[in-house]
């Protein structure tokens, strides 16, 4: 496991420690943890028992963010969306502190019902019963209903 790295032959240290039942999204791109945890909803306010690193070095990437929810399992939506901020990202479910289930995240042609269109003409954004539907581009995603693409700031235009 690389969040408890091999660097110049050592190993020191365990940046975060492990869990025990849960979820492990590891290899996040470097600075986007906060983003992923915005996803996921988790703000701490319930008690959710939650681990972060931020820009701890790895092998695979430069640098990486990983996330660590104790007791929960991901919706498939909510990976789909982590794959926008999360390209490389991998999702490691852990039960009595073994990972029994590996898997790379991989983006969705759509994502419907969870990103919310910037362009406040917009019907999905106007008050009327219909849910915004997004085509992931090979950079970005495009609104179904406006044509408005949008590259950067994916992470902005999750509803909460
Ligand atoms: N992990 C954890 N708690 C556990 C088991 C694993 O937090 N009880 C974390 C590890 O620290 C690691 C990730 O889950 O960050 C994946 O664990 P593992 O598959 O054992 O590590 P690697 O083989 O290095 O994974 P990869 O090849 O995906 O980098
Ligand atoms: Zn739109």
């Amino acid at each position: 496991s690389d969040d408890h790295d091999h660097h110049d032959g050592d190993e020191h240290e365990l940046r975060v420690s492990k869990i025990r039942s849960g979820t492990v999204i590891d290899h996040v791109r470097g600075g986007q943890a906060l983003n992923v945890l915005a996803i996921l909803g988790i703000d701490g306010s319930e008690g959710e028992e939650v681990s972060v690193g931020m820009n701890v070095p790895s092998d695979r990437l430069a640098r990486k963010d990983i996330v660590k929810v104790e007791g929960r399992e991901l919706s498939q939506d909510e990976v789909d969306v982590l794959s926008l901020i999360a390209p490389d990202a991998t999702i490691n479910i852990v039960r009595d502190y073994e990972v029994i289930e590996k898997h790379r995240v991989e983006p969705p042609e759509i994502v419907e019902g969870v990103l919310s269109c910037p362009n406040a003409g917009c019907i999905t954004t106007s008050g009327e019963p219909v849910d915004s539907r997004f085509e992931v581009l090979e950079d970005g995603v495009r609104c179904d209903y406006c044509g408005t693409i949008v590259r950067d700031e994916i992470a902005a235009l999750i509803d909460t």
